[in-house]
This record gives structure tokens, sequence and C-alpha cells, in this order.
């Protein structure tokens, strides 16, 4: 492939990137760059040299594929290639659209001349992939913007229109018609003795250096605790305020490499990627034609039918919320209104967008108000013989080719698409509490649903600003399936002696926003009693009691009764250790014939995280998740799990998974669940072949 193109007219040298989507810097566009400029400045013909990308990127950075390969490294590097435009002897002009991120950013400022179209989007984000700028971003962007301004930007990652820099030494001309072509002009204006500005020859501005640096360091002083990205990002600023340039260069230089193979990085560029993979489905095609979504039904007017009203309202879809009684729809409307409301005072949108939101969403009582709908969600109370009558009403009344989809979070997708005579157009679509806010969206394909359905839901939830991760069916799909091991194993730890305390607080130093005490304390213990409290009925012999029973029993059931796993002082959130459950545990110990004994925090952390692990391998080896990385982003966006430990199953393979089994094995030695230990076949394999979970 080409991975850019040469053009001369008119005395100018267009280099034109071609390397799709983005303009990833990879190896051979920084070898085809690199023989542009010489190539024009051989040529007696050229005055200057032009850089353009395409319309959606001038280029999006370093090429992410190429981390952690040869080829990253491998001459021409990104350093080499802006020594070589800044070395030219004719003048550099880049033409900046689309995207112009990182590596592509800290290219345009290697070149003499910048000009940007107004929309570009400009920014250096590498610190949300735990690394800086390694290619002289953190010692020029400075010297064009002011420390403050390049503080702000580096450190934050944070990505702005072009249009927000017009005026500064960033960009030469921001233009509003196409930048290539006001490029090639301002190229053609230069003239044969135009000056080779350079930046870094200039001196960074500010003068109130060590003012802004005692502000940064403290400012990233609390997420350094779990990223070093940030504290080493100002460190490298710093440098270009009291270095020389190419000290300055040297010190990014030395950071750069020591966070490229730190496990946040690691972590962070996994997710990154983990990301993308999760919107495709191997065997769809990625332009399978996809289902229009005009207009799209909700049943249910409550907790969870609200929230996914609303994340149609934002995107401009206009909503049909059904109820089955007039007081739950008025209900639900003045709930999602209220929302809206708050939101407004937080000042994050106006009074004209909340009335627009609301004025797309209508009400019906009545099934035949569905009939013209794309998609249509249930959110009616968790009950197979509810969701019957649903579908078989939906079924009677919407358009064919129409998308019906269910928001259980523990039913069978399979047997709600029976109840239709279209299981084809039946899906999941598991959105989380608060659905307006939750990122994920677990995507439910049954046995029968169609690939354009499962496109086009994917592609949905993208426009609503969602994480898609497809799960196949089975209790509890990938996310809940996982929780149930998790908390049996604190649960475990907690029996056989660790306060419930100890076993948030380690999972909390682990990075866990909550641990799960704290959370069960948070959701409402009665929720999982009434669930046990059935299986009992159904199963008296086979039911083993827990000790959350005991505190149901005796009226816990969490904050809203201000005692559960913890007391509570009315009107505060705070968890204080109670004596009483101390006693209630110790007790239950003793019926059951614990001889309590201490645990380490790690032990602890081990225990619950190689459990989340464990059944993810089970989960991928049954083919309901697609691949590890989904069960990360399942973790990471449903379930709190610390965004820089990357997930459990990057987690388990960061920690070796030899050690992992062999601890999971030696769990289930002592444990009195041993069936529960058993080492996935599929973790087995891995650890034994040494090859990564994919
Ligand atoms: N290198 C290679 N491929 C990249 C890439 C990059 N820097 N950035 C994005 N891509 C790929 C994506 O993986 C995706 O591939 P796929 O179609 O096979 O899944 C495709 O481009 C489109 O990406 P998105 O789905 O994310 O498309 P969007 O339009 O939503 O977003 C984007 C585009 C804003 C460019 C976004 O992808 C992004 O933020 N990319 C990362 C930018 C970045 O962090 N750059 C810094 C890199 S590190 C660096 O430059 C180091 C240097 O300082 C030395
Ligand atoms: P909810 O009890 O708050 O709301 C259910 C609503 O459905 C009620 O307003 C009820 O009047 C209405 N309803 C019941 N039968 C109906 C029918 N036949 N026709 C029309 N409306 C009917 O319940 P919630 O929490 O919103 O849960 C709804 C579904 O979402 C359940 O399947 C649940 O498992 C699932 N879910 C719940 C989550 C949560 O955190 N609450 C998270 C993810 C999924």
């Amino acid at each position: 492939m080409d991975h850019a193109f040469y053009e001369e007219k008119d005395g100018v040298a267009v280099i034109t990137f071609n390397n799709p989507p983005v303009n990833g810097l990879g190896h051979g566009l920084r070898q085809a760059i690199v023989e542009g400029v010489d190539r024009a400045n051989g040529s007696a013909a050229v005055r200057a040299i032009v850089l353009s990308g395409s319309e959606r990127a001038f280029s999006a950075g370093a090429d992410v594929t190429e981390f952690g390969t040869p080829k990253s490294s491998q001459a021409p590097t990104l350093r080499t290639v802006i020594e070589v435009l800044e070395q030219s002897a004719k003048p550099v002009v880049a033409a900046i659209n689309g995207v112009c991120l990182g590596g592509g950013l800290e290219l345009a400022l290697g070149a003499h001349y910048r000009v940007a179209a107004a929309g570009a989007k400009v920014g250096l984000p590498e610190v949300k992939l735990g690394i800086l700028p390694g290619a002289g971003g953190t010692q020029r962007l400075p010297r064009v913007l002011g420390l403050e301004k390049a503080l702000n930007l580096i450190v934050s990652g944070q990505i702005s229109k072009a249009s927000a820099f017009a005026g500064s030494a960033l960009f030469d001309k921001v233009v509003d018609t196409d930048p290539l072509a006001a490029a090639v002009e301002f190229a053609k204006g230069l003239g044969s003795d135009a000056p080779l500005k350079r930046i870094r020859d200039l001196n960074v501005p500010d003068a109130d250096a060590d003012a802004l640096l005692l502000n940064a360091r403290n400012a990233v002083k609390a997420a350094s605790a779990r990223f070093p990205a940030p504290a080493a990002c100002v460190e490298a600023v710093a440098a270009s305020t009291n270095q020389s340039f190419d000290d300055g260069l040297a010190l990014e230089r030395q950071l750069f490499t020591q966070l490229l193979t730190s496990p946040e990085s690691l972590a962070l560029r996994h997710v990154f990627a983990a990301e993308r993979a999760a919107t495709k489905i191997p065997g769809i095609a990625a332009d399978i034609a996809l289902r229009p979504i005009k207009l799209v039904g909700v049943i249910g007017a409550g907790t969870m039918g609200g929230g996914i009203s609303m994340n149609y309202l934002n995107a401009g879809i206009p909503v049909i919320l059904l109820e089955q009684k007039e007081e739950a729809l008025q209900r639900g409307v003045a709930t999602i209104r209220k929302n809206y409301e708050n939101t407004m005072k937080k000042g994050r949108i106006t009074a004209e967008q909340v009335e627009e939101r609301m004025n797309l969403l209508s009400t019906s009582l009545s099934y035949d108000a569905l009939n013209e709908v794309d998609l249509v969600i249930e959110a009616v109370f968790e009950d197979m013989g509810v969701k019957e009558v649903v579908f078989r009403e939906l079924d009677r009344v919407v358009k064919p080719g129409a998308i019906l989809a269910s928001n259980t979070s523990t039913l069978d997708v399979d047997k709600i698409a029976s109840f239709t005579k279209r299981p084809e157009d039946v899906i999941g679509l598991h959105f989380f509490s608060p659905a307006n806010v939750m990122k994920l969206l677990e995507i439910v394909r049954g046995e029968k649903t169609a690939n354009d359905v499962l496109a086009t839901c994917i592609d949905m939830a993208k426009k609503i600003g969602k994480q898609p991760v497809v799960s196949g069916v089975c209790d509890g799909f990938i996310g809940n399936r996982m929780l149930y091991a998790y908390r049996d194993a604190a649960d475990e730890v907690m029996l056989q002696g660790a306060a419930p305390s100890q076993v948030d607080r380690a999972l909390e130093s682990f990075g866990f926003a909550m641990g799960p005490y704290r959370v069960g304390d948070l959701a409402g213990l009665d929720i999982g009693w009434a669930i046990r409290k059935r299986k009992k009925e159904a199963n008296p012999q086979g039911y083993e009691e827990v000790v959350a029973d005991r505190l149901c029993e005796a009226g816990r059931f969490g904050q809203k009764t201000g005692a559960g796993w913890y007391r509570y002082v009315a009107g505060d959130r705070k968890p204080h250790v109670d004596p009483e459950v101390e006693t209630l545990i110790e007790t239950f110990r003793k019926e059951k014939g614990v001889t309590p004994r201490s645990f380490s925090d790690q032990e602890i952390v081990e225990r619950c995280v190689y459990a989340l692990a464990n059944e993810g391998a089970k989960i991928l080896e049954e083919g309901i998740a697609l691949r590890a990385s989904d069960i990360d982003i399942v973790y990471l966006n449903g379930y709190g799990f610390p965004l820089h430990r990357g997930g459990p199953m990057h987690y388990a393979q960061q920690a070796g998974l030899f050690n992992v089994v062999r601890a999971i094995r030696q769990f289930g030695a002592t444990s009195s669940r041993p069936q529960a230990w058993q080492p996935a076949a599929l973790l087995e394999q891995h650890a034994q072949s040494g090859e990564a979970l994919k």
C-alpha cells in the first residue's frame, strides 16, 4: 500500500497521508513522510511542502496497534520524522482537518506553519492511554500556547476544536473553508525566502511558572495514587520552562519509556482496543444493512423504563411509553421530567433542551399505539408470565421488521422469543441502573436472533452513548453470573473469619468504588432475600442458609432501614461497624462449626477477583462471551471494576494464568464448597500453554 501520495503543483509539493481509517503514524506512513519531504527538497520545482491527511483525520497519532511491537521503534521513529520536518530546507505547512491528536499534533508542531479547519479536533490525549506525548509535545505545546494552557491540555488529554486556538501561535491560520486549499495558498504566498519558524527556538512565555507548576502538582496528586501518567506529564512540561529544549526532550523520552511499560498503561491500552473490539461480531459483515430506528416504544414506566426512554430522547429519537395504569404513566413521566430538571439545575442542559426532549415523549395505555415503532423495549416486572402477556401483545400489534427487545436481567430470552411468531426479531437489551447514566449495555443474542437485528442494536447502542457487549443466553448473562461467583467468594471469606468491613476495605484498596457489603446495603438486602426464599420454598432440602438471611430476619435491609451489614445514622450514608452484626456472624459461624481464621487483604482480593476471572473463563468456554476482553468491558462499565486494573480477565492474565489456577486450586482444597473452586478448563489449558486468553 502507498502510505502517502506525493504531488507537485505550482511550486508546492503536497504529501497526502494514506493510512486509513485515521492516519495512525505507523512505520509505513512515517517512512513515506520522510521520503516525501526528501523528494520535495530535492526537486527544483518545489518551493514549499504541504502535509495533509484525509477529511476524517490529519492523524490520530502514533499507531496504537504498533505499541509493544518492534515496528514502533523501527526507523524512522516519529521523533526522527519530526526532526526531518524541522530541518527541511523548504518550509513545511501542515493542513489540518478532522482529528489531529497525539503524535499527529506533535507532527504538526514540527512543521514550520499550521493551517487548520476551525472544526478540526486537536489535543494530546496520550494521558488517557496511560502515557504522555512522547514526540516533543510536552516541549513544543507550552512554547506556542503558554505553560498554563499546555499543562491543562496535556494533563487532562482534553480534545478541543481548532477554533478555540485561533489567534494563538499554535495555528498560523484557522479557516472555515477547505484547509488543504488554504494551506496550499498559504504555502504559495511564503516565497522562497520564507523564514523557517521552528517552535523549538521559542521560549515558554509564562512568567509565573513556579506557581503554575505547584498548582498542577497538587491537582494531579489524587489521580497519582492509581495512575502515574498525569504526574509524569507535569514533570515533562515543567522541563520546558527550566531546561534546554534538548534536555526537556530527553526527559520526556525517559518518562514516556517508563510509562509505556507500566501496568496502568497496559490496562488502558487494553481497554481502548477492547471497547472497539466489542462492537465487532465474527460472521457479521461490517457493512450489513441495518434496520432504521426512528421511533421507539418502551413498556413499563418504572425504574428502568424511565431511564431507558431518556437515552432515546437525549439522542433526539421519539419515544412512546406504555403502562397499564394512568397513575404509573404519570409517575414515570414526572420522574423523567424531574431528572431533566435536576440536570438543568446543574447547568448541563438548558430549559429549552428539557422541553425539546419532553416533547419527544408521548404516552399510551394501549398496545395499538405501538404499531409503527421500529424498536420496542420491554421493562415490566421480572416475571415470565408478565413477559409472556407483553410479547404476545407486541407480536399482535407491532409492524413486521420491528425489533422486539426485553430488558430482563435474569430470564431466558429464547423463551421470551418463543412467545412470538418472529423470534428472529427478538433480542435482550440489558440496561444497567440508572439506565440513563450507566454506559454498559449487555446485548443478549438469542438462539434465533437475526444478524441484522444484532448489528442494528450494536449501532444503536453507540448512537445513544452506550458501550455494547454481546452476551449469549444464560442465567445472569455475563455480568450478573460473574457477580454471583464474586459475592459467594466474599461470603466464604467472611464466614471463615474476615469481617465484612475488612472484605470491603481490601477490595476498595484494590480499586473497587465500593466493597460487596457496602454495595449490598446500598442496593437493599431484601431483594436477594426474596429470591432466596423462593429458592428455599422450591427446594427446602437443597437450600443452604447464608448470613444475609439472618440480617434480613432481623429487619436489617441495608441503608433504607438504617442497618444492614453496617449501621447508619439517619440522613448519612457513612457505614459504621456494628457489634450486633459481629455477634450475629460469630453465632452463625459457631452453628456451622467454623473456627475463624485471619485473612490477609491480599488473599481476600485474590479470592474475589480470581472467582470473577474463573467464572469469566467458564462463560468464555461456553461461548456466552465472544472474547475475554468483552468480559473486561462488562466489569469496567457495569460493575465498578477499577479501570487501572484493566478488567478481571486482563488482571488474571497479568497475574499469570498459571498462578491464578494454582491459587484457585488451593482455595478449593480448604473450602466447604470445592466445586465452586473448580478451575475452568479453558483457564487450565491456557495456564499450561502460556497462551493469552483471547
Ligand atoms: N492508531 C491506529 N488506529 C487508530 C488510532 C490510532 N492512533 N486511533 C483510532 N484508531 C482506529 C480504531 O482502533 C478504530 O479501528 P477499527 O475501525 O478497526 O475498530 C478506528 O480507528 C476508528 O476509531 P473509533 O472507532 O474510535 O472512531 P471514532 O471516530 O469514534 O474516534 C478517534 C476516532 C477520536 C481518533 C479515536 O479513535 C481516538 O481517540 N483515538 C486515539 C487517539 C490517541 O489517543 N492518540 C494518541 C496515540 S498515542 C501517541 O500518539 C504517542 C505519541 O505521543 C508518541
Ligand atoms: P419497576 O417495578 O420499577 O417497573 C416496572 C414497571 O412496569 C411498573 O411501572 C409497572 O407498572 C409496569 N408494568 C408491569 N406490568 C406491565 C404490563 N403488563 N404492561 C405495562 N406495564 C407494566 O421495575 P424495574 O426495576 O424498572 O425493572 C423492570 C425490568 O428491568 C425487569 O425485567 C428487571 O429485571 C429489569 N432490570 C432491572 C434493573 C434494576 O436495577 N432495577 C437492572 C436491569 C434490568
